[in-house]
């Protein structure tokens, strides 16, 4: 019997991803700070008749995050997959964010993945298996025009998974980055706008929700569609949805898109 543990896992692309490994046979560790909604998600895996361990965690906490590990291990034993997926959004340029929100976003976009895998590495080499699967953005791919903090930490992930990989591929520990575009979730809930003033914010909140009308967005299923076919065919990366078209032109033609993206920053 295979064990996921999925941070993040209370709602959106968390959730659909926990319940998509517990229709394909996984028992499931869900984590996420808010108690009520975490255990909603664990009662909808139980219902499709696998195995679930809520934990209130925040992956900001190195502390909390042992014990979500240690709780994972002493009811299950193992963690086959590890999802770091729990993060949020925050938009702003860097003259109207502050270190407090740089440091908000880092402890739990970068740190709290960071925390996830130092406390279940030594079980994984002790096994010589297991996958571990980061989930970044587009924005970890791309520059995004007014996103400097949120690009900064998903970048950081980037780069982390992608040298991660390097290092534990000869131990047989897979490790993929899976990039979504926008999701249609609701993370408009816990994301951070911030402007020149309280009208500047809100006018980039409307901004956001109006790309969420965009036929082009993806599905919290269409992410968990994505993890579980970067962990069974064993992918190194995947960019999720028409945002690939994007990501590909800014690697191809750097310079063009920089200078396409800065008008739309104007
Ligand atoms: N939505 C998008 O358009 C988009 C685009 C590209 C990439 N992504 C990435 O995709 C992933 C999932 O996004 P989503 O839209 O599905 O998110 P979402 O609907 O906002 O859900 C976020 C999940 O993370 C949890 N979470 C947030 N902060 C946490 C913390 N400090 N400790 C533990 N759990 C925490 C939330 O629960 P609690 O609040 O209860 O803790 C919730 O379960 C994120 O990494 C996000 O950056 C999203």
């Amino acid at each position: 019997m295979a064990t996921v543990l999925i941070t993040g896992a209370s709602q959106g692309s968390g959730k659909a991803t926990a319940l998509l490994f517990a229709q394909k046979g996984y028992d499931v560790v869900l984590a996420a700070r808010q108690p009520d909604r975490l255990e909603q998600a664990a009662e909808a895996v139980r219902g499709l008749g696998r195995q679930a361990l809520a934990v209130p965690t925040d992956v900001a906490e190195a502390k909390s995050v042992d014990h979500l590990v240690e709780q994972a291990l002493v009811k299950f034993g193992a963690i086959d997959v590890l999802v770091n997926n729990a993060g949020i959004c925050l938009t702003g340029t860097m003259a109207d964010t502050t270190a407090a929100d740089w440091q908000q976003i880092m402890n739990t976009n970068f740190w709290g993945y960071v925390y996830t895998i130092q406390a279940l590495l030594p079980q994984f080499l002790q096994r010589g298996q297991g996958a571990i699967v980061n989930v970044g953005s587009f924005g970890g791919k791309m520059p995004l025009p007014n996103m400097t903090a949120y690009c900064a930490s998903k970048y950081a992930v980037t780069g982390l998974t992608d040298t991660l990989r390097l290092e534990l591929a000869p131990k047989g520990i897979q490790v993929c980055a899976v990039h979504p575009g926008v999701i249609n979730s609701d993370f408009l809930e816990r994301a951070m706008f911030r402007g020149q003033d309280e009208q500047d914010s809100t006018a980039r909140r409307q901004q956001l929700e109006s790309t969420l009308q965009g036929a082009w967005v993806s599905q919290p299923q269409d992410i968990a569609q994505a993890i579980w076919e970067a962990v069974t065919k064993r992918r190194s990366e995947v960019v999720v949805g028409a945002v690939a078209v994007a990501t590909e032109a800014y690697r191809l033609l750097p310079g063009a898109m920089q200078w396409m993206l800065s008008q739309a920053a104007k």
